[in-house]
């Protein structure tokens, strides 16, 4: 039997794109995704594509060609899963933040809540596909409560379950080239038809030669494993950053004659602000747990110590621009370039801008913030306070604001941090940021997009991560 009907629970950044993407490529499956945050779903609903609950370039375009079509956005879960062959569960799998494992374990209530809601309305036989990030054995858990529902629940002795575990790799700001173009495919179960018609799926677009096929714990521990190292090379160069500062090497010099080596290889190694995003950090904590739970302890030190660099890079940067502005930002107005974690997306999660923005307003700094693509509503979450009024801020009160304009963010600043790479920062007029600037005036580029050997700064002091 082919599979006709897909429901995915969760309409995040992965769960809206990746449906996307099926819906896209195959044209005879109806897609529903559905989610219990309602104001999510209206705005995947919304005619004017501009409103997407998640920015992500390409993803608009999609979204126009099969929404309604055979892509549908809704808060009825019931029925989603009732009719679905395949169902997807594509929830958020947080850190906990209190309890048992508090800090580092995954809070897995959305997934448990998940597996009962397809337990109480599936019907038939049903292929439950994990494509959160989970930790190991969380499939026997999903399994033990889909079989114990059916010996039990209101559809006793008549549905049947299939899980398997097939994790997401795509990036964000990048995700539709990843899911059109996955570097591979991971899915691991132990039923083979199960596997074979998710894998067919996939095989309507991607080269099976990229499907790779594992058992369930293989599969869990390898989403894990990717992100926890990638996220140590960026930890590696990051900490290679101060060894430059503080020894006269430069880290563009550096990366480069690294990077030409084929084992090494020169992706991601761009040293900056630290990683942010919903994952890394979380995952690496999530294999922290595992490693204390089977007594490695010698192992969770190793990762921790990713983690650790990761927020001394932060903390680092924001105090090398309190030392540098004469150790007093009280009432100085410091332009932020970029709230993201990173460019092409309107995700904050982790951001490095966040903790560098509370060091700073903590300091009593005035904050002109811009972004392209985060709201005010967003910053004023992530920041735990309200944007400043006109008034506040021709009163140069301490606190922040988003600017409208990338240009008022300059006027009569004392500094300027660059802190996500988004394309329209590496394309600045230092010749008329100058004349805006009061003097002395400092750039802090944390992702080294200022070309020091090019550029004419025209007399505004730079400090540029990984160089002296
Ligand atoms: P997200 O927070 O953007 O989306 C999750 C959605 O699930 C939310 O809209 C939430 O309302 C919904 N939800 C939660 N419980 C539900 C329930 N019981 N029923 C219906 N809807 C429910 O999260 P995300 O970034 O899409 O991440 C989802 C998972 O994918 C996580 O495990 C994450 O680790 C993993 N992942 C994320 C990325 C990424 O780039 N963001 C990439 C690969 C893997
Ligand atoms: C990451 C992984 O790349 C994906 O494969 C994975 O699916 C995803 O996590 C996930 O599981 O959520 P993402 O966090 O969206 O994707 O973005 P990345 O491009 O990996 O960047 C993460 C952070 O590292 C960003 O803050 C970025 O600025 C930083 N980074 C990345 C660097 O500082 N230097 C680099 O060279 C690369």
């Amino acid at each position: 039997m082919k599979i006709k009907n897909i429901c995915c629970i969760g309409a995040g950044y992965v769960g809206g794109p990746t449906m996307a993407v099926i819906a896209l490529k195959c044209k005879d499956i109806l897609v529903n995704v559905v989610d219990i945050n309602l104001e999510r779903i209206n705005a995947w609903n919304n005619k004017d594509l501009t409103m997407l609950p998640i920015y992500e370039p390409g993803l608009d375009q999609i979204i126009k060609k099969c929404r309604n079509k055979n892509l549908f956005f809704s808060n009825d879960l019931n029925t989603g899963i009732k009719n679905a062959d395949m169902i997807f569960i594509s929830v958020n799998t947080p850190t906990k933040s209190q309890g048992i494992g508090a800090g580092e374990a995954s809070d897995l209530r959305w997934i448990e809540l998940s597996a009962r809601q397809i337990a109480e309305n599936s019907t038939g036989h049903t292929i439950v596909v994990e494509k959160s990030t989970l930790p190991v054995r969380t499939a026997e858990t999903i399994k033990n409560i889909l079989e114990s529902q059916n010996k039990t629940g209101k559809n006793k002795g008549e549905t049947t379950f299939s899980v398997l575990s097939n994790p997401e790799f795509l990036a964000e700001g990048t995700a539709i080239n990843n899911l059109i173009n996955p570097d591979r495919v991971l899915i691991g179960g132990d039923d083979d038809v199960a596997i074979d018609k998710l894998g067919s799926i996939y095989e309507r677009w991607i080269n099976p030669k990229k499907i790779i096929k594992t058992n369930l714990w293989s599969s869990e521990l390898s989403k894990l494993t990717a992100n926890a190292f990638l996220a140590q090379r960026v930890s590696s160069i990051n900490s290679i950053s101060a060894i430059c500062e503080s020894s006269g090497a430069n880290i563009k010099e550096v990366t480069k004659a690294i990077g030409m080596d084929s084992r090494i290889g020169a992706n991601f190694l761009q040293s900056g602000p630290g990683f942010g995003g919903s994952c890394f950090k979380k995952d690496i904590l999530n294999i922290i747990y595992l490693c204390n739970f089977y007594g490695l302890n010698e192992v969770a030190d190793y990762w921790s110590s990713v983690l650790k660099i990761n927020r001394w890079q932060q903390k680092r940067i924001s105090k090398t621009i309190i030392e540098k502005l004469f150790n007093t930002i009280a009432g100085k107005k410091i332009s932020i370039l970029g709230f993201a974690y990173k460019a092409n997306t309107n995700d904050t999660r982790e951001s490095p801008a966040i903790s560098i923005a509370k060091d700073l307003l903590n300091e009593d700094a005035l904050l002109a913030i811009y972004d392209p693509k985060v709201s005010a509503k967003q910053i004023t979450k992530d920041l735990d306070s309200k944007q400043l009024n006109e008034k506040q801020i021709f009163n140069k009160n301490s606190g922040w604001y988003l600017s409208k304009s990338i240009n008022e963010t300059f006027n009569g600043a004392d500094a300027i941090i660059i802190l996500t790479d988004w394309e329209e920062f590496k394309k600045l007029n230092l010749k008329e940021i100058s004349n805006l600037m009061r003097k002395p005036a400092w750039i802090f580029d944390t992702r080294n997009l200022i070309d020091l050997e090019k550029e004419d700064l025209y007399g505004i002091n730079i400090w540029s991560l990984g160089n002296t």
